[in-house]
């Protein structure tokens, strides 16, 4: 059976993913709806060798439509996720919108595919991405040995903040290497040659909202509100692909060789960790435009006991956004 997917933001940095990943996996589509803004409406877009033209959202009338993927940001989500939910559509949607909602399941593919049938909106949450992808190395070990507290630094790479950010980075980079000035616009400071510890606002206990979601999320998508995750967020001057430092203290003592193990037959992992030069996943050599989440770097904590150290990179805008939303998608097909 084939489905009549709509893609909502399909001109941003998630949406263009999302519509490639569609195509590359074959995904059974019977017809296609691509919706911006009407920015972006009456532009054709490429897709699977056919010209589709791109719809202004606001205008558009969600009936028929049986699988939505939104990618355009947390106000577009509310506003329209719940009108084509209404019109029978299961909505994939890729903002913070609904995480947090009881009622609204929060789904990595490999981690907790089985919560997408608890749907009483009919709308599923894809995590964000720097949760997706530390969960899908550690989900493994916490089902072995129960993981009570993570501590947590991320490098993540301007992708995730959208098209313009990108756009942001290489002008600064190069009216930097003109002597020119750097003139941040969408960053707090200059990003271009610096590294910038806050992520989204700053909340009242002083950590940033992008930290406190790897808090959230971890504690729902794991199903453990007892978990302890202690976040760092950083944005780095990279384009594609977050990594992330991250130490654990499990409940059973576990040790780096069967931690290395059980990430080796993890679905959606690949370990690359030789102790020589490069011999570890960086966002360049390894996670850009590629869909697993590579783990390096796997050594035991020499500070505690039952610690564990990581270094989790992957590409956010794939297994971070579009891929994990088109591997619900694939698993709200195979009910049929
Ligand atoms: P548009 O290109 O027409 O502005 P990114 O995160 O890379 O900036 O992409 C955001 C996506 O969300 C784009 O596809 C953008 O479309 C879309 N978008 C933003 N605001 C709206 C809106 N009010 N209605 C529909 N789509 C929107």
């Amino acid at each position: 059976r084939r489905f009549k997917v709509a893609v909502v933001g399909a001109t941003g940095a998630v949406g263009e993913a999302m519509l490639s990943i569609l195509a590359e996996r074959r995904f059974p589509v019977s017809e296609l709806v691509v919706l911006a803004s009407e920015r972006s409406a009456g532009e054709s877009i490429d897709w699977r060798g056919d010209e589709v033209v791109v719809r202004d959202l606001a205008g558009f009338d969600p009936a028929g439509v049986e699988i939505a993927l939104f990618s355009a940001g947390g106000s577009v989500s509310k506003e329209y996720a719940p009108k084509f939910a209404a019109a029978g559509a299961v909505v994939i949607d890729n903002s913070s919108a609904f995480r947090y909602d009881d009622d609204v399941p929060l789904v990595v593919s490999e981690v907790n595919p089985e919560a997408v049938k608890q749907r009483p909106r009919g709308i599923i949450a894809n995590p964000n991405c720097s949760t997706m992808q530390m969960l899908v190395a550690l989900a493994p070990i916490h089902r072995e040995a129960g993981i009570e507290r993570i501590n947590v630094a991320t490098y993540q790479s301007v992708s995730g903040a959208g098209r313009a950010a990108m756009e942001e980075l290489g002008r600064q980079t190069g009216a930097l290497l003109n002597f020119q000035g750097a003139d941040p616009q969408r960053f707090p400071v200059q990003i271009a040659f610096n590294v910038i510890p806050q992520i989204d606002e700053f909340m009242d206990n002083g950590f940033t909202r992008e930290e406190m979601k790897l808090v959230w999320e971890t504690r729902k998508i794991l199903g453990d509100e007892s978990i302890g995750v202690n976040p760092t967020a950083v944005r780095v001057p990279v384009f594609y692909g977050h990594a992330e430092a991250v130490h654990i203290e499990t409940r059973d003592r576990i040790g780096a060789a069967r931690a290395r193990e059980l990430l080796a037959a993890a679905p959606g992992v690949e370990v690359v960790d030789e102790r020589v030069p490069g011999g570890y996943p960086t966002p360049v050599t390894h996670a850009s435009g590629r869909d697993a989440v590579y783990v390096g770097r796997i050594r035991d904590d020499l500070s505690h006991p039952r610690g564990l150290d990581l270094w989790i990179v992957s590409d956010n805008i794939r297994k971070g956004a579009a891929l994990n939303a088109v591997q619900i998608a694939e698993l709200v097909a195979a009910e049929g």
